[in-house]
């Protein structure tokens, strides 16, 4: 196979990666079809495209064509067991954005169609391709910090109201926590520095600020308060209220976990913060790194004794890459290529997406169970 014929299960929002596969001229992969349930989405993308694509509003048509050696999931969260397994069950190399599934069981059930498939499957975790978290895992991988003991993260999520309070994202029924959402990224990053996958949890959260009492059915432009309202977003696609009833994941939370080898982390998520930037400390027996996004900065800083060690703290300047998400992007593409073409191994396997949903779903149930640790269920040997 020269070139991979990629077919997309949804083509607006996220489904944009698509144009990092098309490259009908020269590149090594060309998208040859797209689903998705708006017609709109779906006329953009002929429009775009340029070519000719397949095109339907039913995913299982996209499925059964011999055309699609590989398929992209890019529908939102609660799409993805099914969208993934029924790509899978087709013979279909898989593209799966996080998270993996809303339940645990949802992402073994994808992890045994996986396994029975016998094809090449990977999840979007593009932070692990971002230049300033790939310095921070050298760091760590250097032996410079000494063994790895604590993990502190905290993410201000300035961009929450717009991105996950006004439109499906807002509730349990679609996303289970934003612990999955926003989380399933900083929980794997954890995961992927430090080597060590969660083993138990336990968490507070509340919603403490988005939801309310005002109307399922209110949208920001027929709202009378939409002059009043910092979070009124009149002329996006997202417009139902955030202060609506139907509105029920956690905008505050904060987890404590423990991982393999004893590593503890905690993980701090706010939703209305005004700011947007995660920040990592990874701390060893020998010395910490801490990243500053809005700086593109990370430092190293080793224990002080008087001698030659004050000499080794360290600043590191990060270049951001071009393209979205810091140039992570077109690289995970790429690299998405590269694992079935080449046979390269994936950076972020399905296992992390599940080690990752898995803690999550874990730190969610502690919040709603008075703060109770909660064991994340290991994966069975026959997964
Ligand atoms: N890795 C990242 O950086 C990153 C960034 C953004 C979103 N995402 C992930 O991408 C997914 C989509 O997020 P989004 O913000 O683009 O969502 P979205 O609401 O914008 O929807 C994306 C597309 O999915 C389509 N869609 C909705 N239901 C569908 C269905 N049943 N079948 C087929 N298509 C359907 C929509 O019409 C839309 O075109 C989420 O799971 C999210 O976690 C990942």
């Amino acid at each position: 196979m020269d070139q991979l014929k990629i077919g997309m299960i949804a083509v607006g929002g996220r489904g944009g990666l698509w144009r990092h596969w098309h490259q009908p001229d020269t590149g090594r992969s060309v998208v040859v079809a797209g689903a998705d349930v708006s017609a709109d989405a779906l006329s953009r993308f002929r429009a775009d495209h340029g070519g000719s694509p397949f095109v339907t509003q039913d995913y299982r048509r996209l499925l059964e064509r011999s055309d699609v050696d590989a398929v992209a999931v890019c529908s939102p969260d609660f799409c993805h067991e099914e969208h993934a397994v029924a790509a899978l069950q087709a013979g279909k190399h898989l593209f799966l954005e996080k998270p993996m599934a809303i339940t645990t069981e949802g992402c073994d059930r994808v992890l045994s169609a996986w396994k029975r498939s016998g094809k090449r499957m990977m999840i979007g975790f593009n932070m692990r391709y971002m230049n300033i978290f790939r310095v921070m895992k050298e760091i760590v991988d250097s032996g410079v910090i000494g063994d790895l003991k604590a993990v502190w993260v905290r993410h201000f999520v300035g961009y929450g109201g717009d991105f996950y309070y006004h439109d499906w994202h807002a509730t349990r029924a679609n996303a289970t926590s934003l612990l999955l959402q926003k989380g399933s990224h900083d929980i794997d990053m954890i995961h992927w520095i430090t080597g060590a996958y969660t083993r138990r949890v336990a968490g507070f959260g509340g919603l403490d600020y988005f939801g309310g009492d005002r109307p399922n059915d209110l949208t920001c432009p027929a709202c009378p308060d939409v002059r009043e309202c910092i979070e009124a977003q009149p002329a996006s696609t997202r417009v139902q209220c955030a202060f609506r009833q139907e509105v029920d994941v956690e905008d505050n939370q904060m987890l404590i976990m423990e991982l393999d080898r004893g590593i503890k982390a905690a993980y701090l998520q706010c939703h209305f913060t005004p700011d947007y930037h995660r920040n990592y400390v990874f701390i060893g027996t020998e010395g910490r790194v801490e990243n500053s996004e809005p700086e593109m900065k990370v430092w190293v800083k080793t224990r002080r004794s008087n001698t030659y060690r004050e000499l080794a703290d360290r600043e590191y300047r990060i270049k951001p890459a071009a393209g979205g998400h810091g140039g992570a992007d077109p690289v995970i593409c790429a690299d998405f290529v590269d694992m079935i073409l080449d046979g390269k191994d994936p950076v972020a396997t399905p296992i992390a997406g599940r080690m990752s949903v898995a803690a999550g779903c874990a730190g969610a149930w502690s919040i709603r169970n008075g703060g109770m640790p909660c064991e994340v269920p290991p994966i069975a040997e026959a997964l």
